[in-house]
C-alpha cells in the first residue's frame, strides 16, 4: 500500500498541525520570492487547472505559483474541453490524474470535486465551489497572522451572504479556535450542515450587522450574489442593502481592526469605497497572499512536510 493521496477539498481536510505547517511555509516561500531567490521543488510536475466558473486571482496565483516552483500548469475550461459536453467526472478524473501530478478544480457543486478526488491518483484542490473556498481562507488567515499575530481567541465579523467564503471561515474558526460573528439578512442564515461544521460553538448570528462588527478584530464580506446565483441578483440587491460594510461599522470594530474581501468587490454594494480603499483594508496583501499560500499548499500536498 502506498501513502494515501491527500486532497484539499474543504478547509478541515487538513489538521491544525498541517495547516500551521503550511502557513509557516507560506512565510518562508514568500520571503524567498521577495528576494528573487529561485525555489524549484516541483520541477517537472504538472498542475492541471479546471475552471467551470470565471477567475482572475485563482487562475493567476495557481498558474504563476506552479511555474515559480519549477513546474508547469495546464488550463482547462468547460467551454473548450469534453467536461462541457457531459463526459462523466469520474472518467475525466481517471484520465487527467494519469497525465498530471496535481489538480485544481473550480466548479459549482462540491459533489463534483468529491467525485473527482474519489478516483484521482493525484492530490485535488478545491479552487472554489458553491459550498467552499478553502484556498481563499488559507490566504486570509495567513494575512491576518502576518499583520496581527495569532488568530486564536480573536473575533472575525462576517457581514452579508452565508456563502462559500463564509462557510470556510466557519470551518477555519473550528480548527484555529477563533470566533465568527455572522450577520446575514433573514433567509440567508448559515446552514451548519452545508457549511460542514462540527457544531455551533465558534460562531454567533446577529440580526444587526453593527452588532456583529462591534469588537471585531477583522471585518470581512463578499459579493451579495455569488457565481451561479445570478438569477437571484435583483432580489438579493434589495435583501442585502442594509448589509454594506461602511465606515460606521469599522468604527465600532476594535481599534486596528482589519478589513478583508476575497475580491472581486462591488463598491457601493457590499462595501463602501472608503472602507475597501481606506486604512483598515488589507485586500491587496490578501490577494497577493493567495500566491504564496497556494505554493505552500502544493508543496505540502506533493512533498509532505518540507522543513526549512
Ligand atoms: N477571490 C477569488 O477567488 O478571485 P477570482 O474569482 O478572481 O479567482
Ligand atoms: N462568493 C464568491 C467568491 C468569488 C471569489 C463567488 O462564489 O462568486
Amino acid at each position: 500500500m502506498g501513502v494515501a493521496v491527500r486532497h484539499f477539498l474543504q478547509f478541515k481536510d487538513l489538521s491544525l498541525d498541517e495547516l500551521t505547517h503550511v502557513l509557516t511555509r507560506t512565510r518562508w516561500i514568500k520571503d524567498r520570492f521577495r528576494r528573487y531567490e529561485r525555489y524549484w521543488p516541483l520541477t517537472d510536475r504538472t498542475l492541471v487547472m479546471i475552471f467551470e466558473k470565471q477567475s482572475t486571482r485563482t487562475r493567476l496565483s495557481f498558474e504563476a505559483g506552479m511555474q515559480q516552483l519549477g513546474g508547469n500548469a495546464v488550463f482547462l475550461s468547460t467551454r473548450d474541453s469534453q467536461l462541457g459536453r457531459g463526459e462523466p467526472v469520474e472518467d475525466a478524473a481517471q484520465v487527467i490524474s494519469r497525465m498530471s501530478d496535481i489538480v485544481m478544480i473550480r466548479t459549482f457543486e462540491q459533489d463534483v470535486v468529491e467525485r473527482f478526488a474519489g478516483v484521482s491518483r493525484v492530490p485535488v484542490i478545491n479552487g472554489l465551489t458553491n459550498e467552499y473556498h478553502p484556498c481563499q481562507i488559507l490566504a486570509d488567515l495567513y494575512t491576518f497572522i502576518e499583520q496581527r499575530g495569532d488568530i486564536r481567541g480573536r473575533t472575525v465579523a462576517w457581514i452579508g451572504d452565508s456563502n462559500n467564503v463564509c462557510n470556510t471561515w466557519l470551518q477555519a474558526a473550528e480548527v484555529f479556535e477563533f470566533n465568527v460573528h455572522v450577520s446575514t439578512p433573514p433567509g440567508y442564515e448559515v446552514e451548519p450542515e452545508r457549511a460542514g461544521l462540527y457544531g455551533t460553538d465558534h460562531y454567533e448570528e446577529f440580526r444587526d450587522p453593527m452588532d456583529a462588527a462591534r469588537g471585531a478584530d477583522l471585518v470581512t464580506t463578499d459579493v451579495w450574489t455569488s457565481m451561479g446565483f445570478e438569477a437571484e441578483n435583483e432580489a438579493r440587491k434589495r435583501d442585502f442593502e442594509d448589509w454594506q460594510v461602511d465606515a460606521d461599522m469599522m468604527r465600532v470594530a476594535n481599534k486596528g481592526a482589519l478589513f478583508m474581501h476575497c475580491l472581486p468587490a462591488h463598491r457601493g454594494e457590499e462595501v463602501a469605497a472608503d472602507v475597501i480603499d481606506g486604512p483598515h483594508s488589507v485586500v491587496w496583501d490578501e490577494a497577493e497572499n493567495r500566491l504564496h499560500a497556494q505554493k505552500a499548499l502544493m508543496e505540502f500536498l506533493l512533498l509532505g512536510k518540507v522543513e526549512a
